[in-house]
């Protein structure tokens, strides 16, 4: 006889009921063999008694059990665990087992070695040194929980709860196309614009439609890593050029497209990511004038068109592009804040519609209410207040943090000061390896990070990107006493 008495245990104080926690059981028991097919149970009565339970939970129990098609009833002979179950093929449930089981697979899958690993988890009082991004502290969430509530509570509020369209929330894009259409010299249509999660869902969108398999795309020396794996996840062949002051050297993209097909070019044209170069008019003009002679599609990721400190921003190429070649891409993700997955793709009419179909594979749609937050606090005037109030302190940021790093680091690192962006790009003296310094730097409290992203070509170069749009005054001054430990430190060790 099977030993229900001490095999069963009730959680009284669970929300569930007492008639669950006991069916539950009992098939765990049944599907690891400790009750076999045809195992007779025993009476309502008898088990009610041994439990100590009301012979209604039994009776509840089975009945459930019986639903769910593990026991049979065979008349004037009791309930039996049913005859007809096939043997579970598994290893005994027990804990250890179960915590195995949810790390490897029973099946095989592709797995990705291209894209980077997941960052390690953060450590308290420890300063981690990021690429530039915003400054969470500065997002107007205020503002946008407001919007975001009055939208909500609006009667007509429903029929934004179902599903949608794959192109995004119909008043965003109205929104988006007058707001980039004055702001960034465009000339597009609702039906020129996407709207995605950010501008790596563009980026991804656009490497699937453009790049089959040893298909050329042509990128800088040093490139936006995200955008290199996607293309290379896509089996696509990368080419480099060089960048300079000037940003992409244009002349190398030509004698490229002299001796092969070429589909695309991936670019960052108002700050060259990483070095924050900005590509000059003339070179603006050669890239167009190469895309339509050699028909190869320009992918401009303008990732933070909104942060220039000298002059106004500088319009993208795809406000002199009249031949269809350039895919805009943009976001709110450096603007606002990272966690509002709000971006567009912008580009002609039968690639948007491609790559609208294209998202319904991996995103059913965008979240439209936040959409709509959004074309609320762009239509009045929010966003542009908010950029205008960080455009202030971020250039303040970046004064702070190149004034401290020339004078206090000036005899370890050489660096040009950015007219725009988030982030300095930043060369280590080549008497010194951003590795050491990045070993040491630990025992000062400060990650560097990932600095071998930077050194794709093995160019050489020894320069890493570090952001200064994300800490204040104060942590701006703790950033370079911590770097500066470090730097001397590795001085004394040579
Ligand atoms: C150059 C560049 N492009 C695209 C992105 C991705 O931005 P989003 O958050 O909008 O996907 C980033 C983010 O760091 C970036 O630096």
């Amino acid at each position: 006889m099977f030993p229900y008495k001490t095999s069963i245990q009730f959680d009284r104080k669970s929300n569930q009921p007492l008639y669950l926690q006991l069916s539950n059981q009992i098939i765990q028991f049944i599907k690891n063999q400790q009750l076999p097919p045809n195992t007779k149970l025993p009476g309502s009565r008898t088990l009610a008694e041994q439990l100590h339970v009301h012979r209604k939970t039994i009776v509840a129990c089975y009945e459930e059990l019986l639903l769910q098609g593990w026991v049979e009833s065979i008349p004037k002979k009791g309930t039996f665990v049913h005859r007809n179950l096939p043997e579970l093929d598994q290893q005994r449930l027990q804990d250890e087992i179960m915590v195995d089981s949810k790390i490897t697979t029973g099946f095989s899958f592709y797995k990705n070695d291209i894209l980077p690993q997941k960052p390690a988890e953060r450590k308290a009082d420890f300063m981690y040194l990021d690429d530039g991004i915003s400054d969470g502290r500065l997002t107007p969430l205020d503002e946008i929980a407001r919007t975001y509530r009055r939208i909500s509570a609006k009667k007509n509020v429903f029929k934004h709860l179902s599903y949608g369209t794959t192109f995004g929330n119909a008043t965003l894009r109205e929104v988006l196309v007058n707001y980039l259409n004055a702001t960034r010299g465009l000339y597009i249509t609702k039906d020129n614009i996407l709207i995605t999660r950010g501008s790596q869902m563009g980026i991804w969108l656009s490497s699937q439609l453009l790049l089959e398999k040893e298909a050329v795309i042509i990128v800088g020396a040093t490139n936006y890593g995200s955008a290199d794996s996607t293309f290379l996840n896509q089996q696509a062949r990368l080419k480099r050029v060089s960048v300079d002051e000037n940003g992409l050297v244009t002349d190398e993209i030509e004698t490229l497209c002299k001796q092969q097909p070429i589909k695309a070019v991936y670019l960052t044209s108002h700050h060259h990511h990483p070095t924050t170069v900005t590509l000059s008019a003339k070179r603006r003009i050669h890239l167009l004038n190469l895309a339509k002679r050699y028909n190869f599609a320009i992918i401009e990721d303008d990732y933070d068109y909104d942060f220039n400190y000298n002059q106004a921003p500088i319009l993208p190429l795809a406000s002199h592009d009249a031949n269809g070649n350039v895919i805009y891409i943009g976001s709110v993700c450096k603007t606002v804040a990272p966690v509002f997955r709000i971006g567009y793709l912008i580009a002609p009419k039968e690639f948007v519609d491609e790559a609208a179909k294209l998202r319904g594979f991996v995103d059913r749609q965008g979240d439209a209410l936040l959409e709509l937050t959004f074309a609320s606090f762009i239509k009045s005037g929010d966003l542009d207040r908010h950029i205008r109030k960080v455009l202030k302190i971020y250039k303040q940021r970046r004064d702070l943090f190149c004034s401290l790093l020339q004078d206090e680091l000036g005899d370890f690192l050489e660096f040009e000061v950015p007219k725009g962006g988030m982030a300095v790009w930043i060369q280590l003296n080549t008497a010194y390896s951003w590795s050491t310094v990045s070993e040491i730097a630990k025992k000062h409290q400060l990650v560097i990070g990932d600095w071998q992203r930077y050194d794709l070509a093995n160019s050489k170069h020894n320069c890493i990107r570090i952001g200064f749009a994300s800490y204040d005054e104060i942590e701006i001054q703790e950033l370079i006493r911590r770097l500066k430990n470090t730097l001397y430190e590795v001085k004394e060790m040579e």
